[in-house]
């Protein structure tokens, strides 16, 4: 067996004996969104630094954390924080939390990020439910030899954000009152935000939000044949005619005052399905 797999296998083992479950349910906390754990009754809370194998973020707004939970029943497994490609993480680094979710069973996976408004209808605290995605960062977690076992050499992509999941997020925020935008996401390598050129050009190319995450995840997440749901919280939009600084402080302090809200939508989201 190929040692990555080997490594998958042996953590998603390592999380069974302490969870004594196999969640169907997954979702993973993008930057400053780490609250959205809170929405389920707590079981059981591992450190990433304790899991064997799991690669962790040294960013702030990323707890590193895995939350097992449940509400009505239904059993979900959040991880708390990401890491990025652009903190030297590999493609198969990123995706490592999906595959250990595949192995452990999970069907639905719900992938949430802070991201950068291109469309200019956007504002900063909006909810997109994530339609489509563009991946710039110029890799594939799927690259090298395929692993039948995980999915078929050449996953489709056409629908790799599940309409269903897109069709109940907008009922149930219409319910809830919570306005919510759709749009495409562009995934792009980072650290360094876009410049107004590649913003003029997201724009072009048909993108409406940009950020560092989220599109090697849901490739992994197609490839296991998981239904995913992607949700960004618009932390600063963009002007490419009158460019202002970004800061993180400012991207996790907007994200942060959007995670009740976006938290809310997801335990109704996931009673509703
Ligand atoms: N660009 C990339 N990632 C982001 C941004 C942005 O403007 N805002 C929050 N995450």
């Amino acid at each position: 067996m190929n040692p990555y797999m080997q490594q998958v296998i042996e953590t998603a083992q390592f999380i069974r004996k302490r969870i004594h479950a196999d969640p169907e349910y997954g979702l993973v906390t993008g930057t400053g969104l780490a609250v959205c754990a809170e929405a389920f009754e707590p079981i059981a809370s591992i450190p990433y630094r304790e899991t064997p194998h799991f690669p962790f973020s040294t960013l702030s707004g990323h707890p590193g954390r895995i939350q097992f939970g449940s509400t009505s029943g239904k059993q979900i497994i959040v991880m708390q924080g990401r890491c990025h490609l652009y903190e030297g993480y590999s493609p198969g680094q990123v995706v490592f939390p999906i595959r250990v979710m595949q192995e452990l069973g999970v069907r639905i996976l719900i992938l949430s990020n802070a991201a950068g408004g291109v469309n200019p209808q956007y504002h900063s605290g909006d909810i997109l439910i994530i339609t489509d995605h563009i991946n710039l960062t110029g890799s594939n977690p799927l690259a090298g030899p395929n692993e039948d076992h995980w999915g078929v050499r050449f996953p489709d992509m056409g629908l790799a954000y599940d309409p269903q999941l897109i069709r109940l997020a907008a009922t149930v925020s219409a319910d809830l009152k919570i306005p919510i935008k759709m749009g495409v996401y562009a995934g792009l390598h980072g650290p360094s935000l876009e410049t107004p050129a590649e913003i003029r050009y997201l724009r072009l190319i048909g993108a409406d939000a940009v950020g560092f995450s989220t599109v090697h995840e849901t490739i992994a997440a197609v490839h296991a044949r998981m239904a995913v749901l992607g949700i960004s919280i618009i932390t600063n939009v963009h002007n490419p005619e009158k460019p202002e600084p970004t800061t993180v402080e400012a991207v996790i302090s907007v994200a942060e005052k959007a995670g009740p809200s976006l938290s809310k939508l997801i335990r109704t989201i996931l009673l509703s399905f």
